[in-house]
């Protein structure tokens, strides 16, 4: 969260403390300066950063004025009044805040920042998939781009997505893009997936009660974590807490002791009596949870950064505030289109 200081020495000191051991002194140094910077561009400008739980310790202590998971952030983008919005994270999610924000600049500062989630599937799939299986609702995950969410009868994120899949008075839905979030919420929904292949895309079979349908997407950082390394960690360390999130192949996600967006796996920790954690998810964010609460340790498993979060740097948030870049437009039509997904979801509480 953002910092209280006012001289570039209360900026350092501030981050010190909270990130010492964390965070090299001389590289601590440096990032002051461009933290101190921001914060005062930022106030000069009336903008709002957002920052998402992967941000790399020195910036998500530092500079965001929200921090949060997808649903926060989103929720977030639909209330504030300021104007730049600065977004910490990768592209859907700039995009997510230009969708609810037309008349405001939002700036996402990297060139690409994309996600393998959201690259897996285009407008013209979903289509494809609505003549296939027609009049099934249709759920996609916020990690994709505005074209898709405008062909889609809702989003939903991590943080809701079994309690938006429970809202369709149907026996069947189409869930996209992710398949592990897919048969996640599956299990949790009690229903069973199924994944429409080439032979049976054109070739609809009528009646049958498939009850939710998937897509083969990916998150190229959850996918790579395994029960093999659950089972290691358990070896060494019996007292660990499991946590995973739900990104996470089904057989990970039962292995692990808690599944839940990374909101919520930050609020368990917090919360929880146990004082040795494993999470799998994306590597900074068992740093940043450390610096909040230096009492609880984290297993170090982590080498695992998502390349495309990685891209978002204090260099590049100081360059988007200073140089209005990079602004994120969405075509008028398909924004309108994916703000109704977007609002339906947002209703949901
Ligand atoms: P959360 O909504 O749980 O923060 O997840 C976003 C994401 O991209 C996880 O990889
Ligand atoms: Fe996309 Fe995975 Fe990176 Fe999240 S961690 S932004 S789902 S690639």
């Amino acid at each position: 969260m953002a910092l209280q200081a006012t001289t570039l020495e209360e900026t350092y000191q501030e981050m010190a403390d909270k990130l010492e051991g964390i965070v090299p002194d001389i590289e601590l140094r440096y990032k002051a300066e461009l933290v101190y910077e921001i914060n005062k561009i930022k106030k000069e400008r009336g903008a709002i950063i957002l920052g998402h739980n992967y941000m790399e310790p020195a910036l998500y202590h530092s500079v965001p004025d929200v921090v949060g998971d997808s649903l926060a952030l989103s929720r977030k983008a639909a209330e504030t009044d300021c104007d730049p919005i600065v977004f910490c994270g990768v592209r859907f999610m700039a995009e997510t805040a230009k969708i609810l924000n037309p008349d405001k600049t939002v700036l996402l500062p990297a060139k690409e920042a994309g996600c393998s989630l959201a690259a897996s599937i285009t407008a013209e799939d979903v289509r494809n998939l609505k003549q296939q299986f027609p009049g099934v609702p249709v759920i996609t995950y916020i990690n994709t781009y505005a074209d898709v969410k405008a062909e889609c009868d809702i989003c939903c994120t991590s943080g809701n997505a079994a309690k938006v899949a429970e809202s369709f008075d149907s026996d069947t839905i189409i869930f996209l893009p992710d398949e592990y979030l897919a048969a996640n919420i599956a299990d949790e929904t009690d229903k069973k997936v199924i994944f429409p292949t080439l032979e049976t895309i054109g070739n609809p079979k009528p009646g049958l009660d498939y009850q939710m349908i998937g897509w083969h997407g990916r998150c190229e950082v959850h996918e790579q974590f395994t029960v093999q390394d659950i089972e290691n960690v358990r070896a060494q360390f019996p007292d660990v807490f499991v946590l995973a999130h739900p990104e996470c192949s089904p057989e990970v996600v039962a292995a692990s002791d808690y599944s839940g967006s990374t909101s919520r796996m930050i609020d368990v920790v917090r919360e929880s009596e146990n004082s040795r954690f494993l999470l799998m998810t994306e590597c900074s964010m068992g740093d940043n949870i450390t610096a909040e609460n230096p009492d609880k340790k984290m297993v170090g498993l982590c080498s695992i950064r998502c390349p495309h979060m990685n891209q978002i740097t204090l260099e590049d948030t100081l360059n988007a505030l200073q140089n209005n870049e990079r602004i994120i437009e969405v075509p008028e039509d398909i924004r309108i289109r994916a703000k109704r997904s977007l609002d339906r979801m947002l209703e949901i509480r």
